[in-house]
């Protein structure tokens, strides 16, 4: 049976993890691990500390004490944010434990005595007061490229030139302050120019399916060449080479490898600590790493592209033990915060347990996850804003999916006595055939399902309608998961859940129990079954709100949890048919998602140093009415500030009136895969009809409001002159895709 192997870049050590990270490795691989355990698959999850490098050294410097102490500070403080977060990791080990030293330290000695490592002499800065040599972030100096003070030992932060740092002038070492001498040290280099080849036919076969990013820098290394690269340092903490035989000791004493050279190989050591505990020896490692039936994803953040993509595949195929490679390394760009770059010095950032502590109920954790997953930085740099917090959070998970568990369970509460309303067993027959045959046939029209007579009596139009957007939903989830368009994914099960509230609402169950409780009992039991399907569709995004719908249905069929003894069931595929039992208990007791209030959002905002939006307007109108008689001045925007606005092109497929109001239409849109409503002022202008079909451009990325309590999701774009004349901006050609971006 395929298997399938997930690692999460191992995060340093020597700070707390924070939302930017989450978005970045974290979150997208636990959503896909998940879903993959529901899918039935054989999964292994791997992370850990990575606990060397100087990184941690200089930490230790910092907060004046050892790396030991950092090491247990952080990995401890980030163990348990995980796991508040959710994770499902099967093991979550560390890069400082005797295993992995024993692996990192044979792979090295294999490299040696394979001769793929050069031994060089080469000049660097030593510290004669604490007697050390001075890795590159342990010197500044003058950049002598362009004369920038404080320039680090390998790079200029200024000009971005790269130099060895003894060409950095009037070096300065940040340990002692002193001027460092330079020292002749030995060093071995990695011959990774011999794998260009090997490297390039590997990554040729990813072509077609890795994403662009992950490609662009790929590519960009391999035409430049692959080079040797040093892979030990002289530092007093890391993995020590040992007694290699035929290397000189006299010339290993004091060296250490390079974090990157151990750090990739702690996913190995991790799956042989999870082996001896699990499967009673490390060596079954070998199961999930040298099996070809081992699927490989590696999920990381953009800045360590490269390492996952050509270096640890090095690494591995040189090893010459049958391990396999990445099978994708599906790296995301960075996730900004209100705007502007996360970052600790600056004090610009949001740790994961200062979160925790001013939100620790679980509804809070998994808002957070929808939130970071609905601006997942997929394919560009994306932003994590309070506000857009308390809009998903009350707009979307609160009004869609809370609203639609809420309003079914009242209802079977007070006309059900709490069960799940009773229905023939043809309904739950002609159900499961219209699956069966929507999966046989893929792309067609539960109409044409040719069930027996049973069919038409047991389905209304609304129900043939929901179960094939249940069906749909679940596949085309599916299938973005797949490509691990993590985003996309559960925008389909949303979808899902926009047409249950549909479904509700067509069917009117408050009417027809007045005089056909059959009808409703059937309209409860399907709405009842969806909010089953959903606690296996959400478990992956939403696992605390999917855990709390399974316990209070007594359906226990998980959540993409590791288990001891995993079944290998696909859930995934079961969620599309029944899954409860008529006359089980049914009351979910609570709200899944309270509103979260504005004056929550303010308080966040204020420890950023950030006004709200309310604070704002009221500042403004006191400026305004100070500044009264000056004439107005066009404010200019970077073209940064543009960017933010995400403009896409829309069809619109629905369109009517708003009873009460003369100004507004409500919009049913399609924009891609997605669909959305928009409340948009042009009634005045437009007829409902005349719209229909029509291509307009709209804000995508506009926080959802409700207007006349109707939901509007994003903003379309029209002109208007000054005395009121307005116009859609329209896109002329009628066969133009929608979702295009608009720049
Ligand atoms: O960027 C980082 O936080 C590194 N510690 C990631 C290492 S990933 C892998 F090599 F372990
Ligand atoms: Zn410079």
């Amino acid at each position: 049976m395929k298997k399938t192997l997930i690692t999460s870049a191992l995060p340093y050590a020597n700070g707390y993890i924070h939302l930017g990270h989450l978005a970045g490795a974290y979150l997208p691989a636990d959503i896909f691990a998940r879903f993959s355990r529901l899918s039935g698959k054989e999964v292994l999850y791997i992370c850990g500390s990575d606990e060397h490098g100087v990184a941690i050294t200089i930490s230790a410097e910092k907060e004046n004490t050892t790396p030991k102490k950092i090491i247990d500070k952080y990995h401890n403080a980030n163990v348990e944010a995980f796991e508040k977060f959710g994770m499902s990791f099967d093991i979550y080990s560390r890069t400082s434990i005797p295993e992995h030293h024993k692996i990192a330290k044979e792979f090295f000695a294999y490299f040696y005595e394979k001769g793929l490592l050069a031994e060089r002499e080469e000049e660097q800065f030593f510290d004669e007061k604490v007697n050390m040599f001075l890795p590159d972030r342990y010197v500044e100096g003058i950049c002598p490229n362009c004369g920038a003070d404080k320039a680090r030992g390998d790079q200029c932060d200024t000009c971005g030139a790269y130099y060895n740092q003894t060409e950095l002038l009037n070096p300065i070492s940040i340990v002692s302050g002193l001027t460092p001498i330079v020292r002749k040290t030995t060093h071995w280099y990695f011959k990774f120019q011999d794998l260009q080849p090997f490297l390039e036919e590997y990554i040729n076969s990813h072509e077609k399916d890795w994403k662009d990013n992950v490609l662009r820098q790929t590519y960009s290394w391999l035409k430049m060449g692959m080079t040797e690269r040093a892979i030990t340092r002289d530092l007093p903490w890391g993995v020590t080479l040992g007694d290699i035989p035929g290397m000189d000791v006299t010339k290993a004493a004091g060296k250490v490898l390079y974090v990157w050279f151990d750090a990739v190989l702690g996913y190995i050591s991790a799956t042989k600590v999870w082996a001896r505990e699990h499967l009673g020896s490390s060596s079954k490692f070998a199961d999930w790493w040298q099996n070809p039936e081992t699927d490989y994803y590696a999920f990381i953040g953009k800045d360590n592209i490269v390492f996952h993509t050509l270096i640890f595949p090095a690494m591995l195929h040189s090893r010459d033990e049958n391990y396999i490679l990445p099978k994708n390394v599906p790296a995301n760009e960075f996730l900004n915060l209100e705007g502007q770059k996360f970052s600790k010095s600056r004090n610009w950032s949001i740790d994961v347990r200062d979160f925790q502590e001013d939100f620790p109920a679980e509804h809070y954790t998994d808002a957070l996850r929808y939130t970071l997953l609905m601006n997942l930085p997929e394919t560009r740099d994306a932003d994590f804003t309070w506000k857009d917090f308390q809009t998903r959070n009350n707009s979307e998970l609160g009004a869609i999916f809370g609203n639609f568990v809420n309003r079914t369970s009242q209802f079977i509460a007070k006309n059900f006595n709490s069960r799940v309303p009773e229905i023939g067993n043809n309904f739950k027959k002609a159900w499961k055939k219209a699956i069966i045959h929507l999966d046989i046939n893929f792309s067609e029209n539960i109409d044409a399902a040719h069930l027996d007579d049973t069919f038409d009596k047991c389905f209304s139009e609304n129900d043939k309608l929901m179960l094939t957007s249940l069906w749909q939903g679940i596949e085309k989830s599916k299938s973005n998961f797949l490509r691990f368009r993590i985003r996309e994914a559960n925008l389909e099960i949303m979808n899902i859940v926009r047409a249950a509230n549909k479904y509700f609402n067509d069917e009117a169950p408050w009417k027809t129990i007045k005089d056909d409780k059959e009808a409703t009992a059937k309209t409860l039991y399907v709405c009842a079954e969806l909010i089953a399907s959903f606690s296996v569709l959400f478990a992956p995004a939403l696992p605390h709100a999917s855990r709390k719908l399974q316990d209070y249905l007594g359906l226990h069929i998980g959540i993409g949890d590791p288990l001891k003894h995993p079944k290998h069931e696909n859930i995934w595929d079961a969620a599309k048919l029944p899954l409860l039992q008529c006359d089980d208990y049914f009351n979910v007791q609570e709200i899944l998602f309270p509103n979260i209030e504005d004056s929550v959002v303010e308080t966040q905002m204020a420890k950023l140093g950030l006004k709200s939006e309310v604070q704002e307007i009221t500042s403004t109108t006191k400026e305004v009415k100070k500044t009264k008689t000056e004439p107005e001045v066009a404010q200019l925007i970077s073209i940064d500030d543009f960017r933010k606005v995400n403009l896409r092109t829309a069809k619109v497929l629905e369109a009517e009136n708003i009873p009460k109001s003369d100004k507004l239409l409500k919009l049913q849109i399609q924009i891609g895969e997605e669909k959305r409503q928009l409340i948009a002022g042009i009634a005045q202008h437009y007829k409902p009809e005349n719209l229909i079909g029509k291509l307009i451009i709209v804000v995508a990325n506009l926080q959802p409001a409700k207007l006349f309590g109707n939901l509007s999701e994003g903003m379309l774009l029209a002109a208007k002159t000054p005395d009121g004349k307005l116009s859609l901006v329209t896109i002329e050609n009628p066969e133009f895709p929608t979702a295009a971006d608009v720049s």
